[in-house]
């Protein structure tokens, strides 16, 4: 990497930015002698269910355990099924074969790559129990859409909001328009914490409470070493939660300066016949997680990306059924088309809170370059 490399992200400068405020509450949780279930991670749920909108938040050790344990709260069994986007990272399906049950996928919508709810209406049998529509990269799933096939066919909705701290559909924040979602807060997400955290968040208090004691080796309310449930550890650390209470009072401005990037993005490289990302009208807005174009000289944009100092990373190269993982639930090529292509034409392209325009400018140049 040379000096004048604009990587894909850049952990690094967030960090410069807030070293002070994270060495200090570090060593504040540190000081406590709390470690687990402490102050910090009572303070941060509160803090978090608050910024979301949702009535309750469950801080876990990962997204993919939140995704998981609310699968579980929920009553997903072996047996059940759940309807899972075929292009998503792969830990929304392995969170359904987590919990024993079977994922089914469905294909996702060409504009916006979230699940298509025509797909996951035909992907329904009577063992569906869940519907996990994902926010990818931060862009809005249909939620009218979903929720309305949800309550026509009795089914519970769980959104993966992994990609999508302080994203709206019609003005409603993700995550609170299912039965439960969740957060993962890993260190390169629009809120990340110093290793791996993830948080649950429900309108629900008992399935807020069926969370927590999941989390806890399923432990009885208010008992110490009575276990009511089978339950595993997926508790968060008060030191993950102490570093995440910083950062999320900087997460709107952050997720402010990722809108206005990606505006410079969107206007810079239009007429290039690239697919670009939709700002969001109707209330609806994307939060930016991954700034993703698409074009079908994919490979050939990422190697001049790269020859020019430019990081780039594809987001996913393979989608869910048609990874080895998942050979035994019998998809093919061809199943889900929409997914396939998305695989072989998404290219994410840099963008933090800290980047400059004129570095956007910069990745535009050699974009317009390779198209020239
Ligand atoms: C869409 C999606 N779901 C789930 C996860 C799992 O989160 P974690 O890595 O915190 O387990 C991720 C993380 O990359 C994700 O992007």
């Amino acid at each position: 990497m040379t000096s004048k490399t604009i990587p894909l992200m850049n952990l690094k400068a967030q960090y410069q930015g807030l070293a002070r405020e994270l060495r200090k509450c570090v060593l504040r949780a540190l000081d406590s002698g709390a470690y687990i279930l402490g102050p910090e991670g009572k303070a941060f749920e509160e803090e978090f269910a608050k910024s979301t909108g949702a009535k309750h938040a469950v801080g876990v050790s990962s997204g993919t355990s939140a995704l998981s344990l609310a699968l579980k709260a929920m009553g997903v069994e072996p047996g059940d099924e759940v309807i899972v986007p075929a292009f998503t990272f792969i830990a929304t399906a392995t969170a359904v074969s987590a919990v024993g049950a079977a994922p089914r996928l469905a294909d996702v919508d060409p504009v916006t790559l979230t699940m298509d709810p025509e797909s996951a209406a035909k992907a329904v049998t009577k063992r569906t129990k869940v519907l996990t529509p994902v926010h990818l990269y931060g862009q809005p799933a249909d939620m009218d859409a979903l929720t309305a096939l949800a309550r026509r066919r009795g089914l519970k909705v769980l959104e993966d909001c992994a990609q999508a701290h302080m994203t709206l559909f019609h003005g409603l924040q993700a995550g609170t328009m299912g039965d439960m979602a969740a957060f993962s807060f890993y260190p390169s997400k629009n809120l990340g914490a110093a290793g791996d955290a993830g948080a649950i968040v429900t309108g629900s208090e008992r399935l807020a409470g069926l969370c927590r004691q999941l989390r806890h080796g399923g432990r009885a309310v208010g008992s110490a070493y009575e276990h009511e449930f089978i339950g595993g550890n997926d508790r968060l650390d008060d030191l993950q939660a102490a570093v995440l209470r910083v950062k999320l009072r900087h997460l709107a401005s952050w997720i402010k300066s990722r809108r206005k990037l990606a505006a410079i993005y969107n206007e810079e490289l239009s007429n290039l016949g690239l697919e670009l990302p939709d700002l969001g009208q109707n209330g609806n807005k994307h939060s930016f997680h991954l700034f993703v174009i698409r074009t079908e000289n994919r490979d050939g944009l990422m190697k001049h990306l790269q020859a020019s100092g430019v990081g780039c990373g594809v987001y996913y190269p393979i989608p869910v059924h048609l990874q080895p993982a998942y050979r035994s639930l019998g998809y093919r090529k061809g199943d889900f088309p929409v997914a396939e292509q998305a695989s072989l034409t998404n290219l994410a392209l840099p963008l933090y809170p800290e980047l400059k325009a004129s570095e956007v400018r910069r990745v535009c140049k050699a974009v317009r370059q390779f198209f020239k």
